[in-house]
């Protein structure tokens, strides 16, 4: 089915005046701030199942409600999913199981790679990690009235979990981050990518042949005893697994944990409510994932040949974008989308994604997100948003507001 402009202008009128111009929007350079980005999605939604838009500069197409990205996720023939990561991953990364196109390939490498994040592995990890490491991190702000809650606690709590599950030390903290954003960036600055990937790399290889010889419980010793096809990973594959988890886990959770403070902060009965019961705190880390997801859109590139997805043509090679930010809020599948309402049936959101890529981490993340909400409320349970726009969530790929600055209150 070709583009229709009839069905954009119905979509129009959905869009009220703040409403940037769908058709205008690029989710790969534009900022989209608090609700235009789900206001943009809407307007686009109402348009259709698939949608033209722009990425990169580049005419694409985005599937904003919830049932045909369902569709979409599980199709690995019109969508494979390994495209966009052998694109804008493998370059600095290297080959790692999430840019293998070999279906059985994928899932043997993904099984060796992540036990450590199934969700029991994961719980036993809370009491001896995640907690201490988040009061640490409040430890460093006592005495301090004010201070950057992305900067100082939700930047840094996901890469100290990260490095700890894989087994690395942290003294090079300073550096994780920008080595994390740089090896996502690879496509945009492809230099700088490879720089940090060789940093890493360094960092990597004395810790890599210190677990061949002494093994100890974290992921790397894991991975020096697994075997494929009768012989051990090498040291190649081992450092591309660990580049792939360390930025995957790391920003992401940055990223959520940002938007779930910022939602929280900035709905002040909703902090309140949690810090007089705690057993809220569950339900609304899930309602944050659903509500502001940190992976508003996900790029994939379609099949090499021209393909039809619930009746629009899709040439082959076109970025399609998957707005799981678009589905989580779509009014066929939740009612009254854009509330946060904490205890709703969040089940259908698509927030880690479904089929064969769905999210290894989200055990991981969850309890993440959990923790580390749970130990900033005993600690700190008046807090003061100071600055209320640059706490709104922006941008599409990787959402998360730019600060948190917040006044302690207790
Ligand atoms: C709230 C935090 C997180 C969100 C929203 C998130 C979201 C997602 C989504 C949507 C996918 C599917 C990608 C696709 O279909 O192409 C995915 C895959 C993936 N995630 Fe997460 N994730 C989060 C946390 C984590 C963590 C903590 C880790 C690390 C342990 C992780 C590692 C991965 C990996 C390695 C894949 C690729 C899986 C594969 O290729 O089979 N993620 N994630």
């Amino acid at each position: 089915m070709p583009y229709s402009f009839a069905r954009y202008a119905g979509a129009m009128a959905a869009a009220d005046a703040t409403t940037p111009d769908p058709s205008a929007v690029d989710f790969a350079f534009d900022e989209l701030p608090g609700e235009s980005l789900h206001r943009t999605l809407h307007a686009l939604r109402a348009m259709g199942p698939v949608t033209p838009t722009r990425f990169l500069g580049i005419p694409s197409f985005v599937i904003c409600a919830r049932e045909p990205l369902f569709d979409a996720f599980i199709d690995t023939e019109r969508f494979p999913p390994h495209r966009m990561y052998q694109a804008s991953f493998e370059g600095a990364i290297g080959e790692s199981f999430i840019s293998m196109p070999e279906p059985e390939r994928h899932r043997v490498y993904r099984r060796l790679a992540t036990p450590a994040f199934r969700s029991r592995a994961v719980d036993r990890h809370v009491a001896e990690g995640l907690a201490p490491i988040a009061n640490e991190l409040l430890d460093e702000l006592e005495g301090r009235e004010r201070f950057d809650l992305v900067e100082d606690y939700a930047a840094r709590f996901p890469y100290l979990v990260i490095t700890r599950l894989l087994g690395l030390p942290r003294d090079r903290e300073e550096a994780f981050h920008r080595w994390a954003l740089a090896l996502l960036s690879f496509r945009d600055d492809p230099i700088e990518a490879a720089k940090a990937a060789e940093e890493l790399t360094a960092f990597l290889a004395p810790i890599v042949h210190e677990r061949r010889q002494q093994p100890r419980d974290d992921v790397i010793s894991a991975l020096t005893q697994a075997e494929v096809e009768g012989r051990a990973l090498t040291d190649e594959e081992i450092y591309s697994h660990v580049r792939l988890l360390f930025p995957t886990g790391g920003e992401t959770t940055h990223g959520s944990l940002g938007n779930a403070l910022s939602i929280l902060l900035r709905h002040e009965d909703a902090w309140s409510r949690l810090r007089d019961d705690p057993t809220l705190i569950e339900p609304a880390v899930d309602e944050a994932l659903r509500f502001e997801t940190p992976i508003a859109v996900l790029p994939r590139m379609s099949a090499s040949h021209p393909t039809c997805f619930h009746g629009v043509d899709i040439p082959a090679d076109s970025w399609v974008l998957f707005a799981i930010a678009g589905a989580n809020r779509d009014p066929a599948c939740f009612d009254d989308p854009d509330c946060f309402e904490i205890g709703r049936n969040t089940s259908n959101a698509l927030t880690f994604g479904r089929g064969v890529k769905s999210c290894p981490g989200m055990h991981l993340a969850r309890r993440n997100l959990c923790t580390a909400i749970e130990i900033l409320l005993e600690r700190m349970p008046r807090l003061e948003l100071l600055d209320p726009e640059a706490a709104e969530p922006r941008r599409s790929v990787l959402r998360c507001p730019d600060a948190l600055h917040v006044r302690r209150l207790d």
